[in-house]
Parts: structure tokens; C-alpha cells; sequence
């Protein structure tokens, strides 16, 4: 177990194995794309000229439309392990194959499948990170990842002209090699399918848990199902909605600085094409240099306003870079570029994993590829014609002539494009809320609190200050409690902790919890809310995740999806939870144990780790407080918490001496 505070280290992260082998099997296979990048290219400009490299290039975008959201769906359904290992080995195969069928055709439907194969890898990659690494490593794991996909880039042009060279002589040395005369494209095409092969054996030996909805055979019925579920989702969802369209126009833009950026440093800063390498590797130095900080600044700020922030400044510093007139003020720009954008996808990337449950999160992830493809398309393909149709200009004022080329305005454009991204994005912080996974509480107007804790946590003591501060200052609160928050609940509330009941069955207590859970929401949570009321419960879906999903082995998501169906997806807005060590707990509680509380120590440290996990995993909803401080402490603590977070719902009435020593009157 590793707790939130923990600090992470990039080393860390390399020392587990799991993590090391998916980094090598994606650094490796990164590798062989990127050469293949390559070797393709030139290998379509052998067989058909230019016509047949640009044809190329269409095969592999457009399947981002059909294969992207139908690839999430293969990610959350299948086996993630298996599927990547069919991927690359199919991917090995394709590429090995191409030397072999020198036509166009074959070359076309290659780099469709391809192109598709790669697009289920993907998503499968990234949502079985959270199975590899814990959740505070995340955000270093996306920054190694993305190190792992760009950074054999370089080496790869490298790798290949070594390749073509090695070819020639080979085919010089080795009579029975004599073949590959003027193919030299082709060893570098096997050396790529040999890294899918090294991706595809890494991958063997990663130990994943199967995925939990695995299926036997395919049923389209249930496929249809999935992707419109995922569709929804995303389309609904008041914060992944948000980073998409972010990412989404980002990509728009840079789509445009890859198709405009090389004619801007040439005709407009005099840079040449080497220029141009020149600045994209600033660019790159940048980018490494934000995603190794952004583990740093995100315990200063939150992610999402990082991820924000980021996407905003890329757009004004290309609007910046796009107004200068020399090569030399536009490297420190192109370096901040960089940063921006490294510190963006690494923030974007671990937003998604934190936010999205793991059923979801293939689907999620391939929307992302999706848009940040077509973003790219649609930029590489919409603004050089923007530029052409501007054509250069100059702007004659009456104290100084300003040139104007296409390229320069179209840039501008381009920056602000993202500029209105990451403004859009923005949305998403107004819905920090932090519910963990669904969040169809979303239209309810009022606030749901919820206090958790293990026996003798003083969650009672803190419920009832916090109450009172709250009522003293005019806010409509709701009390409750589970299980028992009705009057239905209370009967099932002594079933379940009643001392005679040894032999319920944990699968029995799970459902009577919720069953509990069910009515308590229908009855009282779901209308307090509806009527914009403070709702401060006793214990609620996190007790049920701890206490049967990790205390009675039943399953943490497991237990998830069953409380799920019974609050119809109701999600707390902010969970107080109270850490104390079991035993002291235990011994607070009293000499008279109901049922749970005689459950045994090895139980309660369960559930205490559980709870911690918890929080881990979903910081945006839970805020642990230690119990061992004094209960002012403590008070102070939440009252703090709460004004930070819950926005309209903080009392108007709250002035700063609220939140600072002496506290309010603690009941006893
Ligand atoms: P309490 O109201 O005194 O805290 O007692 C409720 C007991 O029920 C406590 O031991 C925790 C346990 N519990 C679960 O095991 N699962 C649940 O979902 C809930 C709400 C409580």
C-alpha cells in the first residue's frame, strides 16, 4: 500500500518490474514505428511517387474515425494483456509481409490495419496502468510513457539510414541478400516488425489482473451496447467532455504548426530547414523538461487547473513565436512551448485516469486518440489552405510597414485555436466536485457530505460540530446516517449488526447494505439534494467499498458497481475520512461490539488500508484527517476542507476568524 503522501520518484517508478517491462515494450515498439514512419514513406515514394506517399498517409488517419471508438470497446472487453500481444504480433506480421507484395493496394490496406491494430494498442496500454503502477505514480508513469512514444524519434531517422546502409552492403557480401538492391527500405521494415515481436514477448511476461468483463465470444449486440455507453459518457460527463474538446483543439493547431511550421522558419525568420530542426529540438528539451516537473507543480495546484493553464499559454506563445521576425527570440518561446505541452498531456493523461472507472477508461482513452487524430487531420490538412487563401500581405500604418504572410496569420489563428481549448477546458474545474466515477448528481442543486471512518474514528463528534457550524450560519442541512438513514434502513440496520446473525453469508450483508443504501437515497438523499439542501451523511458507498469489498474480500469494484446500481450512479460531493489506527479504534468504540465490530482485528486492518487506498485513488472526492489530533483540530480541518471545495455551498456568513484558533464550541 502506498499512501498519498509518499514522495515519487522517477527511479521508483523503474524499479517495478511490471512498469519497466511495458516502458521497454513501449520504447522498443516506439522505436519501430517511428522507423517504419519512415521506411514507409520511402518505400511508397519506390513503388508509387509522391501520390502514393500522401495516399499512405490518408490509409493511416482514416481509420481513427471507424477503428477508434470500436478499439475502446476491444480494450474494456477483452483481455488487455492478450489483446496488445495480438496487436503487435499482428502489426509485426503486416510489416514483416510488406517487402514481400510491392504494390499500392497491399500497402494501403496495410497501413489501415496497421493503423487500426495500433489504435486498439493503445487504449489497452494505457488502461491497464492503473493495474501496473499505484495511483500517486500515475502522473510520473504518463510522463515516462509519453518520454517512451516521442523520444526514439531521433534516434529512429538514425536507426534507419544504418539500416539502408547495412541493406546495401548486404546485398553486395551476401549473394543469397542480393535482393535487397536498391529495397534497402527492407531491413529496416523487418527490424520494426522484430520490435512488435519484443513488445509483444514484454507483454507476455507482465503479470495483469484479467479484465473483469471479459467475454467468451463476440455479440455485437453487446458490442453496439458498450460503444453507445461510451459514447454517452463522454458526451455527458461535465469534465471529460471538457479535456477532449481541449485536447482537441490543440492538436487542431499543432496539425497546423506541423504543416506550416517548416515554410514560416524558412521564408519568415530566414531560419533554413535546419532551422527548423533547431527549433524543434528546443521544442523537445521543453517539452522533457514539463513532463518531469509536472509531478512538482501538481501538489502546488491541481491538475486540472495545470492542465488548463498549460493549454492557454501554448496558445499564446505560438501566437508569440508566430509574431517575431528572427530565429533567435523564438527558441526560449519554443522551449516554453514545450513545457506547456508536456506538462498538458502528462496532466491530461492522469485527469482521465483519475477520473474515469476502469470499465470505462479503454473507451475514454480511445475518444482521446480519436480526437487528437482528427484534430491533427483536420489542422494539417484546413490551414495551409487558410494560409494560401490569405496569401502574404503587409499593413501599412502611418508610422511603420508590418508584413503579414499567410503563414504568419494563419499561425496566430492556430494559437488561438488553442487558446479557446484551453479555455474550454476550464469548464471542467467548475465540476471539480469530485465525483469519482458517475456523476449523474450532477443536475441535483444541493451538497452531499459524507464523513467515513472505522470504529471509534470520531466521525459522531465531528458530524455534530460541523452541523452546527453550518445551521449556526443559516445553511439547510440535512442529517443522516447509513444504514438505518430510514425507517425501512433501521430494520435492516439491526439485522445487519445484530451479534446473533453469525452466519450471514458476506455476499448477503453486501446486498443488505445496499439494499439499505437504496432507500436511504430514494427516500432521503435524492430529494434533500433536489431541493439544494447541505446533505451530511454518517457513512455512505465508501463504507461499503472498505468494509465488504476489501474487509469481506468481496471485490472493491465489485461492490462499486453494486452500490452503483442501488443510488442510480449518486456519488458524494466531498467524503470527510477519519484515519485511526484499528485497535485504538476498536478500543474507543466500547465493551458492547455489534456484529462488525467483532469482526476481528486482520478484518478492521483491511478495512483500514482499504480506506486509504481510496483516497489514493480518488483525492478529487475524499480529504483524510488524522483522528489523533484534537477534535478542534480536526473541526478546523473540515471547516477548512469544505470552504476550499464546495463552492456556492460554503455559508455566506463565514468570515475568516470561522477557519482560525480558538475553533467553535466542540459538544461533548
Ligand atoms: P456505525 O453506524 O456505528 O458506524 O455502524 C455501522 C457498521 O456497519 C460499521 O461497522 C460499518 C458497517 N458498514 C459496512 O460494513 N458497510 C456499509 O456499507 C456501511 C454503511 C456500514
Amino acid at each position: 500500500m502506498t499512501s498519498s503522501q509518499e514522495k515519487v520518484t522517477f527511479l521508483m517508478l523503474l524499479k517495478n518490474r511490471n512498469f519497466l517491462k511495458l516502458f521497454l515494450a513501449q520504447t522498443v515498439s516506439s522505436l519501430g514505428d517511428w522507423i517504419g514512419v519512415i521506411a514507409i514513406a520511402v518505400f511508397a515514394q519506390r513503388i508509387g511517387g509522391t501520390t502514393a506517399v500522401g495516399a499512405v498517409m490518408t490509409a493511416r488517419v482514416l481509420p481513427g474515425f471507424i477503428a477508434g471508438p470500436i478499439a475502446g470497446v476491444i480494450a474494456d472487453r477483452w483481455d488487455r494483456r492478450k489483446t496488445m500481444m495480438v496487436a503487435d504480433l499482428l502489426r509485426g506480421a503486416i510489416v514483416f509481409s510488406l517487402p514481400f507484395f510491392p504494390t499500392l493496394a497491399y500497402l494501403l490496406v496495410a497501413s489501415m490495419l496497421l493503423e487500426s491494430l495500433t489504435l486498439v494498442w493503445g487504449p489497452a496500454k494505457d488502461a491497464s496502468l492503473p493495474h501496473v503502477v499505484p495511483q500517486n505514480h500515475i502522473t510520473h508513469a504518463n510522463s515516462l510513457n509519453l518520454i517512451a512514444v516521442y523520444g526514439p524519434w531521433p534516434l529512429a531517422s538514425l536507426v534507419f539510414f544504418l539500416m539502408a546502409q547495412l541493406a546495401g552492403f548486404l546485398s553486395h557480401a551476401v549473394p543469397a541478400l542480393e535482393g535487397l538492391a536498391g529495397n534497402e527500405d527492407s531491413l529496416a521494415l523487418w527490424v520494426n516488425s522484430l520490435t512488435f515481436v519484443f513488445s509483444a514477448a514484454m507483454i507476455y511476461t507482465l503479470s495483469l489482473p484479467a479484465s473483469r468483463r471479459r467475454v467468451g465470444k463476440l455479440d455485437f449486440g453487446e458490442v453496439k451496447r458498450d460503444l453507445v455507453e461510451g459514447l454517452q459518457f463522454i458526451k455527458n460527463d461535465h469534465q471529460v467532455r471538457p479535456w477532449l474538446l481541449g485536447i482537441a483543439f490543440t492538436f487542431t493547431a499543432a496539425g497546423g504548426v506541423f504543416s506550416l511550421g517548416v515554410g514560416f522558419v524558412d521564408d519568415v525568420l530566414g531560419g533554413g530547414p535546419r532551422g527548423f530542426a533547431f527549433l524543434i529540438g528546443f521544442l523537445g528539451m521543453g517539452m522533457i523538461a514539463g513532463l518531469l516537473s509536472v509531478g512538482i507543480i501538481s501538489k502546488k495546484l491541481h491538475k486540472d487547473v495545470i492542465f488548463s493553464a498549460a493549454l492557454v499559454f501554448l496558445g499564446a506563445g505560438l501566437v508569440a513565436l508566430a509574431s517575431m521576425n528572427s530565429l533567435g527570440p523564438t527558441i526560449p518561446i519554443a522551449a516554453a512551448l514545450g513545457f506547456c505541452g508536456g506538462a498538458a498531456y502528462s496532466t491530461g493523461y492522469s485527469l482521465i485516469h483519475e477520473k474515469v472507472t476502469d470499465d470505462l477508461r479503454g473507451r475514454t482513452f480511445s475518444a482521446a486518440y480519436t480526437v487528437i487524430r482528427i484534430g491533427t487531420l483536420v489542422g494539417l490538412g484546413l490551414f495551409p489552405l487558410f494560409a494560401g487563401a490569405i496569401g502574404d500581405n503587409t499593413l501599412t500604418l502611418p508610422f511603420a510597414t508590418l508584413d503579414l504572410p499567410g503563414s504568419r496569420v494563419t499561425l496566430w489563428f492556430a494559437g488561438l485555436f488553442a487558446v479557446g481549448g484551453g479555455l474550454l477546458s476550464m469548464r471542467a474545474i467548475t465540476h471539480r466536485g469530485g465525483k469519482g466515477q458517475s456523476s449523474s448528481n450532477e443536475d441535483l442543486e444541493g451538497y452531499f457530505v459524507v464523513f467515513e471512518g472505522g470504529e471509534g474514528a470520531g466521525k459522531s463528534t465531528q458530524i455534530a460540530a460541523f452541523v452546527e457550524w453550518l445551521e449556526a450560519r443559516g445553511a439547510d442541512v440535512v442529517t443522516t446516517r447509513e444504514p438505518g438513514g430510514t425507517e425501512i434502513g433501521s430494520r435492516v440496520r439491526e439485522v445487519l449488526l445484530d451479534k446473533g446473525a453469525t452466519e450471514m453469508d458476506p455476499r448477503a450483508e453486501a446486498l443488505l447494505y445496499a439494499a439499505d443504501r437504496a432507500q436511504h437515497v430514494a427516500q432521503v438523499i435524492r430529494p434533500a439534494l433536489a431541493e439544494g439542501k447541505v446533505v451530511v451523511s454518517d457513512r455512505f458507498v465508501d463504507s461499503s467499498l472498505a468494509y465488504q469489498g476489501a474487509g469481506r474480500d468481496l471485490g472493491i469494484d465489485e461492490i462499486a458497481e453494486l452500490s452503483e446500481w442501488a443510488t442510480g450512479g449518486l456519488m458524494p460531493d466531498l467524503v470527510f475520512f477519519l484515519k485511526i489506527d484499528p485497535s485504538a479504534g476498536l478500543e474507543r468504540a466500547g465493551a458492547d461490539p455489534d456484529r462488525l465490530e467483532s469482526a476481528g482485528g486482520d478484518f478492521h486492518q483491511k478495512v483500514a488500508a482499504a480506506y486509504l487506498e481510496l483516497a489514493a485513488r480518488f483525492p478529487q472526492r475524499i480529504v483524510v484527517l488524522d483522528s489523533s489530533q484534537s477534535k478542534e483540530q480536526v473541526h478546523e480541518e473540515i471547516l477548512r476542507a469544505y470552504g476550499e471545495r464546495a463552492g456556492k455551498h460554503v455559508p455566506e456568513t463565514t468570515l475568516a476568524r470561522d477557519f482560525a484558533p480558538p475553533g467553535p464550541p466542540m459538544p461533548r
